[in-house]
């Protein structure tokens, strides 16, 4: 299959594009847009033939369901068994935004879009291009990230035609995306809201708006033997082919910790890379050295993170390390795809 490729501006898409991407998704195709998170990868939520295409195009496995993403709030109800009081506050005051709501689902969405659940999750998106996109296409809109299963998700267009090129229909091309790691999921489907995957959006965040929230106490620990609620969660993730091991401790006992360990890997014949910040990049010796922005800038470091880890493949590194970082409010998201991409290992010092 030949893929389309279109840029956009990505606040005033072209009508033209965008109505083309409509009439794809309507024929049961497939679409990666942008969107202020990481690009996905869009099909027709209520054909259950799109979804089933979406899973074969990332080679995801199919028991992890897709997220629905709408872009008007009277599109809500017909996706929902009910919809809860929290739903509508949370609404309210975070989309469209970096949150995505997990209720009860009604039976207008089929169950290969929800991995067989009975429950789905929904969230509108705070972006122009991704917002006439899901008008154009209908209103519903299943879509993960547009990478292979797997690998981390993509924050430029051309990480999307890296992993997907020839195997779907279109990429709209909207530039680099803005925030950089996946959405907050927050489960309203039983029992206390819970977050099932940290992002943007914060307990504490969330908390203003409803009270109590718990979180999957999964999150940030690779040795809890429950099983993540968000089923996305327990596939090792956001990985790059190299082998990762994060350095946690004071920043410059880190700093020479990974230094020894670059030279002992390097001993031995291996490409090494380092993620590192400002603060550390003049001290790091690497093959490969990548730096995020400031250790105190979370939102430098996630808009940087996935792509930087796609680089680490592209230039060959064979060992990675990289310093540790905040574990409080947004650098919780950060930390939590870093330690995945790590396969949580972790050398305390
Ligand atoms: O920011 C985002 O959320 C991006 C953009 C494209 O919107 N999308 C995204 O989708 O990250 P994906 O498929 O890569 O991650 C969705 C996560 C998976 O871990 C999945 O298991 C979980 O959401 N999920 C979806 N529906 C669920 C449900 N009904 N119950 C529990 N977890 C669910
Ligand atoms: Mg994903």
């Amino acid at each position: 299959m030949e893929t389309l490729f279109c840029k956009v501006d990505p606040v005033d898409p072209d009508k033209k594009i965008i109505e083309k991407a409509g009439e794809i998704i309507k024929a049961g195709g497939l679409v990666a847009f942008p969107t202020e998170t990481v690009y996905g990868l869009g099909g027709d939520a209520i054909n259950p033939g799109a979804s089933e295409k979406i899973y074969a195009a990332k080679g995801r496995p199919s028991d992890n369901p897709l997220i629905v993403h709408i872009a008007e709030l009277d599109k809500l109800e017909a996706l929902c068994k009910k919809v809860p009081d929290e739903m509508y506050k949370l609404a309210e005051v975070f989309w469209p935004g970096p949150l995505t709501m997990i209720v009860d689902k009604s039976s207008l969405v089929p169950k290969e879009t929800t991995g067989g659940l009975d429950t789905v999750a929904i969230r509108m998106p705070d972006h122009n291009t991704a917002l006439e996109f899901i008008k154009a296409s209908g209103g519903y809109i299943a879509a993960p990230s547009a990478n292979t299963s797997g690998r981390p998700s993509p924050t430029l267009a051309s990480h999307v035609r890296t992993d997907l090129d020839g195997r779907i229909d279109m990429i709209i091309d909207g530039g680099e995306v803005g925030i950089g790691v996946e959405s907050t999921i927050v489960d309203l489907s039983e029992g206390e809201p819970t977050i099932l995957r940290p992002g943007y959006v914060t307990r504490e965040m969330l908390s203003r708006v409803l009270g109590r929230v718990d979180i999957d106490t999964t999150i940030l620990s690779g040795t809890d033997k429950k099983a993540p609620k968000a089923p996305g969660m327990k596939y090792r993730h956001y990985a790059p082919k190299g082998s990762m091991t994060l350095v946690e401790g004071q920043t410059a006992a880190v700093v020479k910790r990974i230094n020894e360990e670059v030279a002992a890997a390097k001993a031995k014949g291996l490409k090494c890379g380092v993620l590192c910040t400002l603060e550390t990049e003049a001290d790091i010796n690497a093959d490969v050295k990548k730096c995020v922005g400031s250790r105190n800038d979370e939102a430098a470091i996630a808009r940087s993170l996935y792509r930087v880890l796609r680089e680490f493949d592209e230039e060959g590194a064979e060992v990675i390390f990289s310093e540790s970082f905040k574990t409080d409010g947004f650098g919780q998201a950060v930390m939590n795809r870093l330690l995945k991409a790590a396969g949580y290992n972790v050398e305390k010092i």
